[in-house]
């Protein structure tokens, strides 16, 4: 049984990335931009490389934006590569883990167990989107030392990191972890509650519900309703959030609209027909080719460079914003 001892954000000098996939890999490089060594876990040789030959090109992306302090090989210098067979060895040094491994609760659960049978005295960060950490850590020999840490896609560009805990971690782990995330200079946020799905997913799916509702409806296309979105809402909602927005708008007005509006929304439980049938159809989005949009004459990294060099664009503003906010 290990004593765990008051964690010290400012005594975490290496961690580790279990999961390199979407998410591991940029969860990977914003640690190791922000000084921290990795260890950085998967089941095979060749996810491994892909992920790391992914993280060069971030950073060369990043260096175009002048958004690096430092030569990028440095940077991935402190990533290292393990075999997840090897999971004692790769976490030998590390005092917080954050496991980025797929959305299946019981390959979360048996992660755990395997960790916990280590007997070392590590914090662990759950990327889970949908779980809550009650559920995670039930049956966890040490439940107290488990936070969920919930990035967004793409985790090296997107600022947000929802932090949540379970019944039983512990207030200095929250706190240690916060402090971790603001050295890796993310923005993070406390979800005071065991919500599914915490806050951004939950708002997300209130309107991606109304958004099904809309296309199959023959509201609005696709297209438009990107458009309408993009130069509406969407347009404001980096600089200003909905409660500044209530706010500018005038809580009467939001008051009396909300009163109309709501009533005639979709309160559907279950995903829209359009969108089963396109799933059906393997029409899976951009890593199929062939989504809302059809991206077959395109491969993969020139859509998603497209993005992220958008994405990019708003973090220098976002980030000078903040600054001055600060
Ligand atoms: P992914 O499928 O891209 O990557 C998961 C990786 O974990 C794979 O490379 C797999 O080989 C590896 N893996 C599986 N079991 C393992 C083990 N025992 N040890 C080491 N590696 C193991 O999944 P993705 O999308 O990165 O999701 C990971 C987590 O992040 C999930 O909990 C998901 O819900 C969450 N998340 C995903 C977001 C997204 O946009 N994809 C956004 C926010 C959270």
């Amino acid at each position: 049984m290990i004593r765990l001892q008051k964690m010290n954000a400012e005594n975490i000098k290496t961690v580790a990335v279990i999961g390199a996939g979407i998410m591991g890999e940029g969860i990977a490089q914003n640690f190791a931009q922000a000084g921290l060594s990795v260890r950085l876990i998967d089941q095979g040789k060749d996810i491994l490389d892909r992920c790391l030959h992914q993280i060069d090109a971030n950073l060369s992306l990043f260096m175009e934006f002048n958004l690096l302090r430092e030569n990028p090989s440095h940077i991935k210098a402190r990533i290292k590569p393990f075999l997840s067979m090897d999971l004692t060895k790769a976490i030998r040094d590390c005092n917080f883990v954050v496991e980025a491994i797929p959305e299946i609760l019981q390959l979360k659960k048996d992660l755990l167990t395997q960790i916990d049978s280590l007997d070392k005295e590590v914090v662990l960060g759950s990327n889970t989107s949908s779980f809550t950490i009650s559920q995670i850590a039930e049956g966890s020999r040490y439940p107290g030392r488990v936070i969920g840490t919930h990035y967004f896609n793409p985790a090296h560009i997107m600022p947000l990191v929802e932090l949540h805990k379970g019944k039983d971690t512990r207030d200095e782990v929250m706190e240690a972890t916060k402090a971790l995330m603001l050295r890796a200079g993310k923005m993070p946020v406390i979800v005071r509650k065991e919500v599914p799905g915490f806050i951004v997913n939950r708002i997300q799916g209130a309107m991606e519900r109304e958004i099904d509702y809309l296309i199959d409806d023959g509201v609005v296309t696709p297209e438009d309703l990107d458009i309408a979105a993009k130069a509406s809402y969407g347009f404001r909602l980096a600089c200003m959030g909905p409660m500044e927005g209530e706010d500018m708008i005038g809580l009467d007005t939001a008051m009396r609209v909300s009163g109309q509006i709501y009533k005639t929304l979709s309160h559907k439980i279950t995903p829209s027909p359009t969108l089963v049938d396109k799933v059906e159809k393997g029409e899976l989005g951009l890593k199929s080719g062939k989504g809302w949009y059809d991206y077959r004459n395109r491969s993969q990294e020139e859509v998603k460079g497209e993005i992220n060099r958008k994405l990019l664009q708003q973090l220098v503003l976002f980030n000078s914003r903040r600054k001055k906010d600060a």
